[in-house]
C-alpha cells in the first residue's frame, strides 16, 4: 500500500488497537436538521475530541469545525436527495480537489444494492475510486438499506463485498445477525453504523457484539448524539473499541460519567458545555489543546445575540 493511504487509513483506524471510532454527523445532507443535530457546532465540539475520525459534509465541516482541529476527517461527498424524494438517486456533490483542500483523511458516498439506482450509485462509488486513489485518499462506502431491503446478512454481505470488490477502502454497513459471515466476505475493514436510537446499553452491546465478529469499529451517529448524556456516551463506546471493556465496564463508565457531569452542573450552576464566551468545558485541558477547539459560526452566534436582545425588549 502506498505510504499516503497507509498514513491515511492509520490516522482513522488507531494502530495500537486496530479500533476506530468514527462520529457520524452527516445526516443533515438529506435529512435536514436531525434530532440532537440541529446546530451543528454544538452538538460536535465536546464530542470531536474523544473520535478518531468525524464523518461530516463540506458545509458542516466548514461552518462547524474549527480549522485548527487534529480530528480527521472523512468527508461525506455524495448527495444531492432529501427525504421527500428517492434517496437512491445520489450523485456525487464535492470534488476531490475540494476533499483535498480541505485535507479530508478519506471521502464517503452511499451505495443503494438493489435499488432502482443501483447501477448509478455503484459507478458513482467507482468513479470516486478512480480520482480519490490517484491521490491516495482512501474512499468509505456506505451501503445505504432501502425500504425495501431486508438487512440480513445475505443483503448486507452481498453490498458490502461489491463494494469492497469495486475498491473501497472502508465499508460501512448494518450489524446484523451471522455479522461474521458480512465480515468474512468483505477482504476490507468494516465499520458499522448505529442505526436508529437504542437504548445506551443496548446500543453497547451491539457496538461490543460488531467489534467481536470482525468489525473495526463503529461509524455511529444518533446512539451517540441523540443519547441522554452524548459525552458519556462516546467515551463509554471509546472504552470497548480502544480499551477492551466489557459491556458491563462500558455501561458503568457511561452512568459515571452521566453522574459526574450532573455533579458539574450542579457545581457550576449551568449546563457542562455551553457554547458563547463563558463557556466551561469539562474536558481535560491536554485533549482540548490536542483537538482544537469547535465554535459556533457567526450566524449562530449572532442568531444568539439577537434571541438575548429580544428577550431583554420583552
Ligand atoms: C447514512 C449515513 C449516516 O450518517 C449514518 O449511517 C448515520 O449513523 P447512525 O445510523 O449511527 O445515526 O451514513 O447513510
Amino acid at each position: 500500500m502506498e505510504w499516503g493511504m497507509q498514513n491515511r487509513l492509520a490516522r482513522i483506524i488507531r494502530p495500537e488497537t486496530g479500533h476506530s471510532l468514527m462520529l457520524a454527523v452527516d445526516h443533515g445532507y438529506f435529512l435536514g436538521p436531525t434530532s440532537g443535530l440541529e446546530i451543528p457546532a454544538e452538538t460536535i465540539r465536546p464530542l470531536a475530541p474523544y473520535a478518531d475520525a468525524l464523518m461530516l459534509t463540506r458545509g458542516i465541516l466548514r461552518t462547524s469545525v474549527t480549522g485548527t482541529t487534529s480530528t480527521p476527517i472523512v468527508l461525506r461527498v455524495s448527495g444531492g436527495t432529501s427525504i421527500l424524494r428517492d434517496l437512491d438517486n445520489e450523485g456525487i456533490t464535492t470534488t476531490i480537489r475540494e476533499a483535498i483542500r480541505l485535507n479530508a483523511a478519506a471521502v464517503a458516498l452511499s451505495i443503494f444494492v438493489g435499488a432502482e439506482h443501483e447501477k448509478e450509485t455503484l459507478l458513482g462509488l467507482s468513479n470516486l475510486i478512480n480520482e480519490a486513489e490517484e491521490y491516495g485518499i482512501p474512499t468509505l462506502a456506505v451501503t445505504a438499506v432501502g425500504k425495501d431491503m431486508a438487512r440480513d446478512a445475505r443483503y448486507l454481505g452481498l453490498a458490502s463485498r461489491i463494494a469492497a470488490e469495486l475498491g473501497a477502502r472502508m465499508v460501512k454497513t448494518y450489524y446484523c445477525d451471522d455479522f461474521e459471515k458480512v465480515v468474512a466476505g468483505c477482504p476490507v475493514p468494516i465499520v458499522i453504523a448505529g442505526g436508529k436510537k437504542l437504548p445506551e446499553r443496548e446500543a453497547l452491546e451491539m457496538a461490543h457484539r460488531a467489534i467481536s465478529e470482525g468489525a473495526v469499529g463503529v461509524d455511529m451517529g444518533r446512539n451517540i448524539f441523540q443519547s441522554e448524556n452524548p459525552v458519556a456516551m462516546i467515551q463509554a463506546v471509546r472504552a470497548l473499541l480502544h480499551e477492551n471493556a466489557t459491556v458491563d465496564e462500558a455501561f458503568e463508565i457511561f452512568n459515571e460519567k452521566k453522574r459526574s457531569s450532573g455533579k458539574e452542573e450542579k457545581a457550576h450552576g449551568k449546563k457542562a458545555v455551553v457554547i458563547g464566551k463563558d463557556q466551561t468545558d469539562p474536558r481535560p485541558k491536554e485533549i482540548k489543546v490536542a483537538q482544537g477547539y469547535y465554535e459556533t459560526s457567526k450566524h449562530h452566534e449572532k442568531r444568539r445575540g439577537k434571541e438575548k436582545h429580544d428577550r431583554k425588549k420583552r
